[in-house]
């Protein structure tokens, strides 16, 4: 790991950190009290400079960001992110009876840790993942496809009938596979501004659901088709929005279903399944998990169409009459820690006419360096210890032989269609060519493929090795 690296362009950032420092002492003295029993956790000095140089690296990218937002940093993990007084909360919770709180409460250590995560993640269900989870196919398989009739796969056979048709052997996308990506929202204001042909500029493209990809919508949206995460509602759409556009590729955000297996068998598009379902509060809806899917794919994420901008209170599709039941200020919040922590950029109507300038954004070096420190933070406080490098949180691992763990998918069970379908555009490409960057990080992780245990934890993993023949290839 690398040593502190000492803050010299930014002296005011230091004499501010010495104060928060001392301030922070104080009160880790108070909360070392609130973990339980014997264990007291000591945070050295150093480390607790490294958090707060970040949280205040932080603090002030959301204040240099411009939508509206301020931040406050509690201690050397924990923010709040706060609207201005008088900001109109138009979503009422009729549950609960409340308009949207002005002020989100976040632990910067703990998304760090997440979202720093999912590069090195696989983020589609595969064969592998199934063999390699020890209840692999008889809990969770069983969790991914509906209507099973069965709260198990007791019957593998069967279950496997449900999922060939979209379960790769192995990952088919890897880390570091883009450069630049661009995941496009459904919110109306991508109509308030031609971000067309600079969503078309990037690697790769992903959008959500029922999203038209046409001449109409062109300049605002662009017709670049790579990705495209779907939930259930948009299977019976989807022959027309896809228009005969056979590479795009579709993921399935939760589970299979009936709608879904008759859709993959009239189209020759490649169709797999999003690796993750718990969804919990914060980062739940399609946009966040697009990002997730982006970021285990894509080394920069700029998203477009997800309704940040202060002032704007509709809630809209750029193609489709206003729909009810979510939570802009809560969104919009989220996103802006996003930015700040170097996970996304925010690309909206009132940014587009500014220079772009992410220089605000801490440094990949500053982010690298707190979240070693925060992760060997969170280690000591569950008692665990601390293990360097990208597998110390595996907690299960499997091997796989060269030749992977089964058929290609969809091959015991393809229609004509999918005889000559795009599928294996992906599943069969050739290792070679593949960006150097990806190839890079494959052999830097020994051939090792990360997978998510549960929801949106990324402590124990599911790490499965691909043993790499005499050519260094897979
Ligand atoms: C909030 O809404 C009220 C009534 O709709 C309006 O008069 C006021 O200007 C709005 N405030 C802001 C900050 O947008
Ligand atoms: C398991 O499912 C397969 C496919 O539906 C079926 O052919 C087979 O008879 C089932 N086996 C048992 C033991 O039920
Ligand atoms: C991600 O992978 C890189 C190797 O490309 C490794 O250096 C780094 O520690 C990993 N990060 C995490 C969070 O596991």
């Amino acid at each position: 790991m690398k040593t502190p690296k000492s803050s010299n362009r930014r002296p005011t950032v230091l004499i501010l950190l010495f104060a928060a420092v001392s301030f922070g002492v104080i009160l880790i003295s108070i909360q070392s009290s609130l973990f339980s029993g014997s264990s007291t956790v000591r945070i050295s000095k150093e480390d607790l400079l490294v958090l707060y140089d970040f949280q205040s690296r932080v603090q002030q990218c959301v204040a240099n960001k411009g939508l509206g937002l301020t931040a406050e940093i509690i201690d050397h993990c924990k923010l709040v992110l706060k609207f201005p007084e008088g900001t109109n909360s138009t979503w009422y919770n009729a549950q609960f009876k409340v308009f949207e709180p002005l002020e989100y409460h976040y632990d910067v250590c703990d998304a760090i840790l997440l979202w720093e995560q999912y590069r090195n993640m696989t983020t589609i269900l595969t064969r592998e993942y199934l063999d390699v989870r020890p209840d692999g196919w008889l809990d969770y398989a069983a969790k991914r496809i509906a209507q099973l009739g069965a709260d198990k796969c007791y019957n593998q056979t069967l279950c496997e009938e449900h999922l060939n048709l979209i379960l790769p052997p192995k990952a088919p996308f890897y880390p570091h596979q883009f450069q630049r990506c661009a995941v496009v929202g459904n919110s109306g204001d991508l109509l308030k501004t031609e971000f067309g042909p600079e969503i078309d500029g990037h690697d790769a493209v992903f959008r959500e659901n029922e999203a038209p990809v046409n001449e109409k919508y062109a300049k605002y949206v662009g017709l670049k088709r790579d990705f495209r995460l779907v939930v259930r509602g948009a299977a019976r759409n989807m022959i027309p929005i896809l228009d005969g556009s056979d590479d795009e590729v579709l993921i399935i955000k939760s589970v299979t279903h009936r709608d879904f297996n008759a859709m993959i068998k009239e189209i020759p598009n490649p169709v797999y399944l999003f690796q993750g379902i718990v969804l919990r509060r914060g980062a739940k809806g399609t946009g966040m998990k697009s990002i997730e899917l982006a970021l285990s794919m894509c080394d920069i994420v700029n998203i477009y169409g997800f309704t940040v901008d202060p002032g704007y209170t509709e809630w809209t599709r750029y193609f489709s009459t206003p729909r009810k039941g979510h939570n802009p200020l809560q969104g919009r919040a989220y996103y802006q820690l996003l930015e700040c922590l170097g996970v996304i950029r925010i690309h909206s109507p009132m940014r587009a006419e500014r220079k772009q300038d992410w220089s605000d954004v801490p440094s990949k070096e500053v982010i690298h360096h707190a979240h070693s420190v925060a992760l060997r933070l969170k280690r000591d406080q569950a008692g665990q210890p601390y293990e360097p490098g990208p597998f110390g949180s595996c907690k299960v691992w499997g091997t796989v032989g060269p030749k992977g763990s089964g058929p290609i998918s969809g091959s015991p069970d393809m229609s004509e269609k999918r005889r000559n379908s795009n599928y294996n555009k992906w599943e069969i490409l050739p290792f070679e060519s593949l960006r150097k960057e990806a190839q890079e990080h494959y052999f830097q992780m020994g051939g090792v493929s990360l997978y998510k245990m549960d929801g949106n934890k990324l402590d124990d993993l599911v790490c499965v090795k691909h043993s790499v023949d005499k050519d260094g290839q897979q």
